[in-house]
C-alpha cells in the first residue's frame, strides 16, 4: 500500500515509517523540511515535502492511505494547536477527499472523546482533536481513529488494552506499539469506521483489533 505518513519526522512517525517500509508498503515520509530527508530515508520511506500550515496537497501524490501523526507539541501555545492538530488535519482530511483517497488513520488522543473531562491545561488540545476526529469520521473517508493514553520511549511488546470508545482509566503506552497499532489497522479493513482508546495491556495488537 503508498502510505503517506504525516509527521513522519516525529516520534512516533518514525516508527511507524519503519515499520510499514519493513511491513512491505511504499511510505512517503511527510516532513517540513529537506534536512529532515535522511531521517526517512533511513527507516526505508520516500521522503515528501508538505506542511500542514502550508503547501500541503503534492504530498499527496500518489498515496492510497494516510496516516496521520503530527502535532504541535505539548510546548506550544493553544493557538498552535488549533493551526495543526486542529485545522491541518481538516485540511489533510480535504485533501484526500479531492483526491478520492479513501483511507485514512488518525492518532488522536485518550480523553479525546470527552474533552471536557481532562484537566484544564489539556482541554483545548482535546478540543482540538476531538473535533478533528468528528470531521474525520463524518467525511465519509475510510477513516480509523486511535486514541492512545501517554506516549513513552519504551520498546514496545506488541500488547496492548483497548477500550471502544473509551477505557474506564488511563494509563501508558509505547510509541512502538501505538505505531503498530496504526500499521495493524491500516492493513485490516475490518477496523474502518472505528474509535478506541488504548493502552498497554495484556492482548495481542491483532486479537485485540480482531474484536473490535
Ligand atoms: N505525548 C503524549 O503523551 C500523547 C498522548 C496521546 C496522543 N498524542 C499525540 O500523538 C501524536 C504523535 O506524538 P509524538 O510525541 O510522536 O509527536 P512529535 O514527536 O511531537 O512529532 C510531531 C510531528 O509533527 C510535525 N509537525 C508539527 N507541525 C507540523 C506542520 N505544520 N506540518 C507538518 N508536520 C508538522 C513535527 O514536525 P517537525 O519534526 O518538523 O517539528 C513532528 O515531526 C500527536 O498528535 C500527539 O498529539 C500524544
Amino acid at each position: 500500500m503508498r502510505v503517506l505518513v504525516i509527521g513522519a519526522n516525529g516520534t512516533t512517525g518514525r516508527l511507524l515509517t519503519e515499520q510499514l517500509a519493513a511491513s512491505g508498503h511504499d511510505v512517503r515520509g511527510m516532513i517540513r523540511s529537506q534536512d529532515q530527508a535522511d531521517a526517512v530515508r533511513e527507516r526505508g520511506g520516500t521522503p515528501v515535502i508538505g506542511d500542514l500550515e502550508g503547501e500541503l496537497a503534492p504530498a499527496f501524490d500518489d498515496v492510497e492511505a494516510v496516516a496521520f501523526c503530527a502535532g504541535s507539541g505539548g510546548a506550544t501555545g493553544a493557538d498552535a494547536t488549533l493551526r495543526v492538530d486542529l485545522h491541518g488535519a481538516v485540511r489533510s482530511i480535504d485533501v484526500c477527499r479531492e483526491r478520492d483517497i479513501a483511507r485514512y488513520v488518525m492518532l488522536s488522543s485518550i480523553q479525546a472523546g470527552e474533552p471536557l473531562g481532562g484537566a484544564e491545561k489539556m482541554r483545548h488540545y482535546l478540543a482540538a482533536k476531538h473535533a478533528a476526529d468528528r470531521i474525520l469520521l463524518d467525511s465519509g473517508l475510510d477513516a480509523t481513529v486511535v486514541r492512545p493514553g501517554g506516549l513513552t520511549d519504551d520498546d514496545g511488546n506488541g500488547h496492548i488494552e483497548i477500550g471502544v470508545p473509551a477505557l474506564p482509566e488511563r494509563g501508558d503506552i509505547p510509541r512502538a506499539d501505538v505505531a503498530a497499532t496504526m500499521l495493524a489497522c491500516l492493513e485490516r479493513p475490518s477496523t474502518i469506521g472505528a474509535t478506541f482508546e488504548l493502552i498497554s495491556g495484556p492482548t495481542p495488537i491483532a486479537e485485540a483489533l480482531d474484536q473490535l
